[in-house]
């Protein structure tokens, strides 16, 4: 082995030497970015609330826009149609298995029922809602969902503290990390 040292460790000093080479006359490819095309993709909500934008909503501002917009696919009230029952007021908590799915046992955290319209509904037209209207669609969720009043603002500091009912249950494969 001793004997191959050599020859591989000059194998390594010509890649290194050739990659650097490479670096500096790159292709030109792509433009640069400004902050403002980064921010439109800065978009994520951490558990806390930490990056929700400012605006806000209320239910009664959200049924309209439900109506208009998520109706056709979750159903009339959020009941369900051919996409999941987002509002069930009489179920009760049975589980987290895959057929027992809905807002109020498998969602931890409100804030990322907002993060996840904002960035995912309409299916057929994501990122086109502002975030007032997600603000209030998100209301409009959680108070069918009787977890919150149905005059209750949320915002920024308002939504973190929904606390969902099913938080605790929820395994934190790494606690250390949060
Ligand atoms: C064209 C059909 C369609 C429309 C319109 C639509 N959705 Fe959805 N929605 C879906 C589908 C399909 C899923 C499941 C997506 C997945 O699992 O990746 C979903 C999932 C969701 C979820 C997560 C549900 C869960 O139980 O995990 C929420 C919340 C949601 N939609 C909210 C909305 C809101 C609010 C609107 C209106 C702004 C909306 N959707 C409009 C099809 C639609």
């Amino acid at each position: 082995m001793s004997t191959l040292r050599p020859v591989v460790f000059s194998a390594a000093l010509l890649l290194a030497a050739t990659a650097s080479v490479s670096l500096a006359e790159t292709p030109h490819l792509g433009k640069p970015i400004d902050e403002a095309s980064i921010a439109n993709w800065d978009i994520s909500i951490l558990p806390d609330g930490t990056g929700l934008p400012k605006g806000s909503g209320t239910a009664a501002q959200g049924a309209p826009i439900f109506a208009e917009k998520c109706s056709a696919c979750h159903g009339d009230n959020g009941k369900g149609g051919i996409a999941n029952a987002l509002v069930e007021e009489d179920k009760k908590i049975v589980g987290i298995s895959a057929s027992q799915k809905t807002i109020k046992n498998f969602w931890p955290y409100a804030t990322t029922i907002f993060d996840f319209i904002r960035r995912a509904m309409p299916y057929n037209a994501p990122r086109s809602l502002s975030d007032d209207e997600v603000y209030a669609l998100t209301a409009y969720i959680l108070a069918g969902n009787k977890l919150i009043d149905s005059g209750d603002t949320m915002n920024a500091e308002t939504l973190p503290k929904v606390k969902m009912p099913n938080r605790d249950n929820f395994i934190i494969r790494f606690p250390d990390r949060i």
